[in-house]
């Protein structure tokens, strides 16, 4: 697997995943699990943030002490399942601006169509972080990222929890300039496009619809 995709196969992260693809897990337990992964994701995904240094004063000297660069950040959420990584992020890096983008798929093309699109100003002076749950095709990700390009968006990281290796290879092909972040790559997708083992469909466990 190319280096543009990390893994993080951090034993908390691996242990709440596991909770989470059970069937038996409620769809409390499910949403509580996706907050802290994301926040341990979200450590990985924000490592290389720039830093810069400011004079500070401990109660016994002086210092110059490291600090964010103050870079902005944008966090993009897919709907609807994206939503449930919100959070997560927002808790560790509360400045965050946030945007969305709602898209379904077209029966006759199958291919994503936008219908909702609404991300902050000046995309191209921020790292934007996209957070969707489930890379399965990698059509509406794609898509996704698409449109955060003619919005101006450079500089742009793509957060999940499982991904399969048919939409990490859409992913790449598509923008392979977007590093993705994963708690685990699976086997690949079943015929109804479900990620396998996977946890099923990460909106309806998480918000508890069928
Ligand atoms: N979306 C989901 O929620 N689950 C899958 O397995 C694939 C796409």
């Amino acid at each position: 697997m190319s280096e543009s995709v990390t893994v993080v196969d951090h034993p908390l992260v691996q242990h709440k995943l596991t909770l989470m693809r059970e069937k038996a897990t409620s769809t409390a337990v499910f949403r509580q699990l996706l907050h802290e992964i994301t926040q341990l994701l979200a450590y990985e995904i924000t490592r290389e943030m720039p830093m810069t240094t400011k004079a500070i004063e401990t109660p016994l000297e002086r210092m110059d002490a490291p600090t964010l660069a103050g870079k902005k950040l944008a966090l993009v959420s897919i709907l609807r399942a994206g939503n449930g990584m919100l959070d997560g992020v927002l808790e560790l890096i509360p400045l965050a601006r946030v945007g969305f983008i709602g898209l379904y798929r077209d029966e006759a093309t199958l291919k994503p169509v936008q219908y909702y699109f609404k991300v902050p100003e000046a995309l191209d002076d921020r790292l934007v972080i996209v957070v969707d749950p489930m890379l399965a095709t990698g059509n509406s990700s794609a898509a996704a990222v698409d449109l955060l390009k003619k919005a101006g968006a450079d500089n742009i990281r793509f957060l999940c929890l499982l991904a399969a290796p048919e939409g990490i290879k859409r992913m790449q092909e598509a923008h392979p300039d977007v590093p993705i972040f994963t708690a685990a790559i699976d086997r690949g997708l079943n015929e109804k496009g479900y990620i396998m083992p996977g946890l099923g469909d990460a909106g309806d466990r998480m918000f508890g619809t069928k």
